[in-house]
């Protein structure tokens, strides 16, 4: 194995359930694998820490996990290597800003080729375009000693953050592309086996490579495209200044069968580490094969995403007055979505920018990004009046406005049903703990006081009845601009 998110996670639930198979996860960065050996990723993920500390606990004759640097040695005694290397968007070059820049996966092949010997299977777990199986058969055939044999298998991961754990222990399906011939079946058959272990042999779909590595993709697109639609006509709701409501028309549309609930919650758009570059992906693939309507069908989802953020941004504006210069705002969450501290592509990095380039004081609060990775991904922008605070009351003092841009739990509202509310005064049953209190939030907030709902997930009646004005994504509100006229403000 080598660099890559998902190979500490994939090595360690592998570990956990084939306790005869001996892992040994390499990569490069001493300080990464360092703090792997200590049981102490740099990154959260509920139920890893769990599944590698009972993995660790093992006796050394049974302990079957080991992290390691010296990546040639690691290769050299593996029968079945997985390549779990960064594929990021080229930012440079011919396909730049849409074609995956596959140079760190051209590298560990060449150092796959020059130091095995025998009989190899090489498993692409990398998101990967199309085609990249071929191109490491080649590669490794072509610069690989006489005396090794490789087999390429795509095998790709379908999980998300947050639910990691749970995606690799009960997997919705396990994919094994392999070359159709006698060697490839055999190889497939092989890493079927290791999965067989515990995931129902009729989860684990065999197809060619080019199939494999295409369904892959399509899935992330397709699933951003549902968020991209839902999203669509959100801007719909809002835009009637009527009572649609976009949460009612997603369950509706949800409720069938054939369409399902997932993957339909409006919001301030999608972010994370694979919609976008997936689907970029697709677009190249697309021009490449002069197939220009495909691609720009594709594109539209990315710029329905762009499109919403910047939507959003504008309508937090035009409900407070048209300027938010110098004036104090709470963003809560940055993460690109609840349970991970992953910033990648994050919505909310767009929004904090915006209100930073629009001259806003802005306190950020998120329960797991570290504050420096925060500053780090947004990027070039003047960060003097961003404030990184370690609560949200903190980051919400003395705020004009709060804005919900990731869907943590802990920032729900009680439901209705489980406060006694009397004339705004809220009397909370024991078990509201859990939830952050919105009361004390907007006792310490400046009037007119604005909730700007990014995920869909407050109750905006409790919080009305609380005192503030309180707007979410996909259905009108009486503080959009245009419709305080008609309301008489
Ligand atoms: C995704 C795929 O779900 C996973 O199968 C694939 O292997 C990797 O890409 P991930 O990026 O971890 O996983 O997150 P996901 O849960 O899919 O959410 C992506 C983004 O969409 C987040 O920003 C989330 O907040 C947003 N989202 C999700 C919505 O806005 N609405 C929804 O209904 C669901």
């Amino acid at each position: 194995m080598y660099r890559g998110w998902i190979c500490g996670p994939l090595g360690a639930v592998i570990a956990h359930q084939c306790p005869k198979i001996h892992v040994v996860v390499a990569d490069l960065n001493e300080s990464r694998i360092q703090a792997w050996e200590n049981g102490t990723p740099s990154f959260y993920e509920p139920g890893l820490n769990e599944v590698l500390s009972i993995v660790r606990r093992r006796p050394a004759p049974e302990r079957n996990l080991e992290f390691v640097t010296d990546v040639e040695a690691a290769i050299q005694q593996a029968d079945l290597i997985f390549l779990c290397v960064d594929t990021p968007t080229k930012s440079f070059g011919a396909g730049q800003g849409c074609a995956a820049d596959l140079s760190n996966i051209q590298r560990v092949a060449r150092t796959i080729a020059q130091v095995s010997r025998g009989e190899k299977i090489i498993v692409e777990k990398s998101t990967i375009p199309c085609g990249t199986a071929d191109m490491l058969q080649d590669l490794l055939s072509t610069c690989g000693s006489p005396d090794a044999q490789f087999e390429i298998l795509s095998n790709p991961e379908f999980l998300a953050e947050g639910t990691a754990m749970e995606n690799l222990m009960l997997p919705s399906r396990v994919l094994i592309g392999s070359a159709q011939t006698e060697r490839g079946r055999r190889a497939a058959d092989e890493l079927a086996s290791l999965y067989e272990t515990w995931v129902p042999r009729d989860a684990i779909l065999r197809m060619d490579t080019w199939s494999s590595e295409l369904a892959k993709i399509a899935a992330n697109a397709m699933l951003a495209q549902r968020i991209s639609s839902i999203n669509s006509l959100s801007a719909i709701c809002e835009a009637t200044g009527a009572s649609a409501n976009v949460d009612s028309v997603s369950a509706a549309c949800g409720r069938d069968p054939r369409i399902g609930p997932a993957m339909l919650q409006g919001g301030i758009g999608w972010g994370g580490g694979c919609f976008q570059k997936d689907i970029l992906d697709l677009v190249y693939i697309a021009r490449s094969l002069h197939l220009d309507d495909v691609a720009a069908y594709w594109e539209s989802v990315v710029t329905m995403n762009e499109a919403q953020q910047t939507r959003f941004l504008q309508r937090i504006l035009a409900c407070m007055y048209g300027s938010v210069t110098g004036r104090p705002i709470a963003v809560l969450g940055f993460a690109f979505k609840e349970n991970t501290s992953d910033t990648k592509n994050s919505p909310a990095i767009a929004v904090v920018r915006g209100l930073l380039e629009e001259g806003a004081k802005v306190s950020v609060y998120d329960p797991k990004v570290p504050s420096n990775e925060i500053e780090l991904a947004l990027g070039a922008v003047d960060l003097t009046h961003l404030q990184i605070c370690r609560s949200p009351y903190e980051a919400c003092c003395l705020a004009d406005a709060v804005v919900l841009a990731t869907g943590w739990s802990q920032f729900r509202t009680p439901s209705i049903d489980s406060a006694q509310l009397d004339d705004g005064i809220l009397t909370p049953p024991l078990e509201m703990s859990n939830f952050l209190d919105w009361s004390r939030i907007l006792n310490t907030m400046q009037r007119p006081k604005y909730v700007f709902d990014g995920r869909n997930l407050l109750d905006g009646a409790f919080l009305t009845r609380l005192g503030c004005r309180y707007v979410r994504v996909g259905s009108a509100s009486a503080w959009d601009a245009g419709r305080r006229r008609s309301v008489g403000l």
